[in-house]
């Protein structure tokens, strides 16, 4: 079975986090949305923990962030020692996140990249296992 995506914006990247939505959906991935739910303006780190508490609850689940650059709802759910979230403008980088990194988190910054961008980052993010080996021993360091 596929596991479930969790996904959370603030205003800044709810206009991504629907095309996200609109993608994964059409994949018939399993996704939890919660929230924001409008461009009314809301606090990013609000939405890095209710998102960072689902992951908590459930280890083997991955989780997607927008805020508007990427940077702020990554470095707020970086604050969760069970979070290992990417900030990710290329491809190549939410791979790497993956293979070295074990991300278990991506963040897209929605006035950043463009929408076939982002879903090329995402599909490469949900389709690229962690190669552990030396990489488990430098993530364990984290
Ligand atoms: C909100 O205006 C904006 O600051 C936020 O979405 C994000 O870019 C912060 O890092």
């Amino acid at each position: 079975m596929l596991k479930k995506i969790f996904l959370a914006s603030d205003h800044g990247g709810y206009r991504l986090k629907e095309l996200v939505k609109d993608f994964l959906n059409k994949q018939k991935q399993p996704i939890e949305d919660l929230g924001c739910f409008s461009l009314d303006a809301v606090d990013y780190p609000d939405y890095a923990k209710l998102l960072s508490d689902k992951l908590k609850n459930d280890l083997n689940s991955q989780g997607i962030l927008f805020c508007g650059t990427g940077i702020g709802i990554s470095m707020a759910a970086n604050r969760y020692s069970h979070i290992r979230a990417a900030l990710c403008t290329t491809a190549e980088m939410a791979s790497k996140s993956r293979k070295h990194n074990n991300a278990n988190v991506l963040a897209l910054g929605g006035r950043i990249i463009t929408d076939t961008l982002a879903t090329d980052i995402v599909y490469e993010f949900l389709n690229t296992d962690f190669e552990a080996g030396r990489h488990s021993l430098r993530v364990n360091k984290i």
